[in-house]
């Protein structure tokens, strides 16, 4: 390559770079995959090191990062917070401990290896043994404050012992949201209708950076963090394997399996154990970081503008595939959600054979502008579902056409709706169409709700078809004969079937309101309405503003709930399930001890016999919940002695109510705690 190809290539790497990083930082969106990306920042590391006259001082290959936003106060790293060097090649790896015992050649170097975690950097500061602030990387020098979304994480100690500690250290580490949160966070978007994240880590990403956050997420805590690194001065223990055991006595989760390493060859095999044995972890990696061990030995190796000469990153390739878009079909969930499934001409991927990928929605279609018959790439990134990537346009035949969404039901022909602000087509055809109904059967045997067992999908489909059950509240008229002719049912099974049914009758108020499958009325809301209401007459009678009062309802759970019970065919079916004897009546224990249901406390001041631990349980045992900052959400401020001034302004500006604990617990026992007035 001449000079002036050389010129040209280094523009249009640079250019497109930048676009990447600004989408994927700004927006949050990834518009190629990492893989591509760093392939296209090692080209241009390449061609800089080939043409260093070219190299320009603000090239992405010397920038980490994102700027600060403008949405967050800006905060300057005492210690700046740089990245790593990555590679693909295991070959690199021995490269690395070259080069690192060729710059220290006295010295015997050992090496710390841990897990890669996906997620977003963070630098958490600790004055006094207490946690002051959370900032995000950022370009590295300077981050966001994102001190006010620490409630979406679980487990960041506020106190650390401070015992010989310097006044001010930093607590590097990565925020990352498990598979399990990233599931339940989907379903939470699913029922208000809104798209769904592509991953954990940009789920991770956008939840960081929002403003404002739904009380219903925040109770979920969705994200975990877990510690990577001390800085401090002077340092606080010398080696990062001792860093790693400090952090974990002081209270943080390790989840990043760390391991001591003597040589490459107990790298290498690091990475390959790690390599067979991610797609079991809870969270995403996307690769393993070799670091040296002796912290006074990484002094001397020091960092370059963008990453340590003292760790590298080694990636796993994305395990991806290429195969062919037979056909999309489409399911109809329960609510008479519809949802596109991609046929595929079955394809090996990461140790299983993998036929199908979700699409999700229409727009999602839309986006990756498929026609029947394209060459897909698939992948299998954080969520464990396989998902179509992009389409190879170059294999693309001239005569194809695009996937057009359908409008009628695929098994009723109902026509289809799309609710305002919903991104999901809907069969309104909600008390005939069959796969709803099958659909309704399965959710309510299922085990968060009825939970009962020894009912599979397939016995729920073979006892529908022989039109012996449609509704749930059949299932209570199975008898003995009946089950006993199904095909692969024995005396044991039977009877282990209908012991089941019978158990379930004994299940709670909320279970059963969860399992009669209203549209967005997920555990949790169920759980929360029925500790409110206490029975089913109430919850069926109440107005929508009575039903709005509950934190987790908003408008679309309280017209969802309304439309349901407004329904003949519905009240007729709760009729007959009660008759069968399900409970429909919270007990007592269980509405007893929500008499703060749905009310956010913030705590100030000190109680004089009681530990902050003591307060927040008494209040969390009541069905109420506690924010660490004083907002127009916030239905009291409970005051101790000596309450913090800030808070206790900004109440009385936002006409927060104050309350002591006195009167909160008169209140509580004598059931007149008033829906946010002011009581002291
Ligand atoms: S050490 C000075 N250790 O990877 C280097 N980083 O691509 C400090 N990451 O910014 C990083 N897990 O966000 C380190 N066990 C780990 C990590 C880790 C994830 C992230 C971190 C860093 C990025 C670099």
């Amino acid at each position: 390559m001449n000079y002036e190809e050389a010129r040209r290539s280094i523009e249009k790497l640079t250019k497109d770079i930048n676009h990447y990083n600004q989408t994927f930082f700004q927006e949050g969106k990834s518009l190629i995959t990492d893989y591509e990306f760093d392939l296209l920042v090692q080209q241009l590391a390449k061609l800089e090191k080939t043409f260093p006259a070219l190299k320009k001082k603000d090239s992405p290959t010397q920038k980490i990062g994102e700027s600060p936003s403008k949405h967050f106060p800006t905060v300057t790293h005492r210690f700046p917070m740089s990245s790593l060097s990555n590679t693909y090649e295991e070959a690199e790896i021995q490269q690395f401990i070259n080069r690192v015992q060729k710059l220290i050649p006295s010295a015997t170097i050992a090496f710390v290896c841990e897990l890669k975690l996906d997620g977003v950097a963070i630098s958490l500061h600790y004055h006094q043994g207490i946690l002051q602030r959370l900032v995000t990387r950022g370009d590295g020098t300077c981050g966001d404050d994102i001190t006010a979304n620490q409630s979406l994480i679980q487990n960041i100690p506020v106190r650390i012992d401070r015992a010989n500690l310097p006044e001010d250290f930093y607590i590097r580490g990565e925020i990352v949201m498990p598979f399990k949160s990233f599931q339940k966070l989907n379903d939470h978007y699913a029922t208000k209708g809104k798209l769904s994240l592509a991953n954990p880590r940009n789920g991770t990403s956008g939840l960081l950076r929002r403003k404002e956050v739904d009380e219903a997420i925040k109770d979920l805590q969705p994200l975990t963090f877990s510690p990577y690194s001390i800085a401090a001065e002077p340092i606080i223990k010398s080696t990062q394997e001792k860093s790693l055991m400090q952090l974990k006595k002081w209270g943080f989760d390790l989840l990043s399996h760390p391991q001591y390493c003597d040589d490459l060859e107990d790298v290498i095999s690091y990475i390959g154990d790690w390599e067979k044995k991610k797609t079991k972890l809870p969270l995403a990696i996307d690769g393993i970081v070799v670091k040296v061990n002796d912290l006074s030995q990484q002094a001397i190796l020091g960092t370059t503008a963008k990453s340590p000469r003292w760790a590298v990153a080694y990636k796993y390739q994305p395990v991806a595939a290429e195969t062919v878009l037979e056909d999309v079909i489409y399911q109809v969930g329960r609510t008479g959600v519809i949802v596109p499934v991609a046929q595929l001409q079955p394809v090996q991927l990461a140790g299983t054979i993998v036929k199908r990928a979700t699409l999700h929605n229409q727009s999602e279609i839309k986006r990756l502008g498929i026609c029947r018959g394209d060459h897909v790439y698939i992948e299998k990134g954080g969520d464990i579902i396989p998902k179509i990537t992009k389409v190879n346009i170059k294999k693309r035949k001239k005569e194809a056409t695009a996937i057009q969404f359908i409008q009628v039901c695929p098994a009723c022909c109902t026509p289809l709706i799309q609710h305002p602000g919903e991104a999901h087509y809907y069969c309104t055809n909600e008390g005939f169409c069959t796969p709803q109904l099958k659909n309704q059967l399965i959710h309510f045997v299922s085990r968060n709700a009825m939970n009962i067992t020894f009912l599979g999908a397939q016995t729920i489909g073979l006892l529908f078809d022989q039109n012996l059950v449609r509704r749930p509240a059949d299932l209570y008229l199975l008898t003995q004969e009946k089950i006993a002719a199904l095909p692969g049912f024995k005396e044991k099974s039977t009877h282990n079937l209908l012991r089941s049914l019978a158990s379930s009758k004994r299940m709670p108020f909320d279970k059963v309101l969860f399992a009669l499958g209203i549209r967005h009325v997920g555990v949790t809301v169920a759980e929360k309405l029925a500790h409110y209401f206490g029975d089913i007459d109430q919850l069926m009678s109440a107005p929508m503003e009575k039903l709005l009062v509950i934190r987790e309802v908003g408008d679309k759970i309280a017209h969802s709930l309304i439309c349901y019970f407004r329904e003949e065919n519905n009240r007729k079916h709760i009729q007959k399930l009660r008759t069968i004897g399900l409970s429909f009546t919270a007990s007592k224990k269980e509405t007893a001890s929500y008499e703060l249901a749905g009310k956010r406390f913030v705590v100030s001041g000190i109680f004089d016999g009681y530990s902050r631990e003591d307060i927040y349980q008494y209040i969390q045992s009541k069905g109420g919940s506690i924010v660490s900052a004083v907002s127009k959400k916030v239905d009291f401020l409970l005051l101790g002695r000596e309450p913090g001034p800030t808070k206790l302004a900004k109440a009385s500006a936002l006409k927060v109510p104050t309350i002591s604990l006195a009167s909160l617990q008169k209140g509580v026992e004598e059931g007149v705690i008033p829906y946010s007035t002011t009581i002291d």
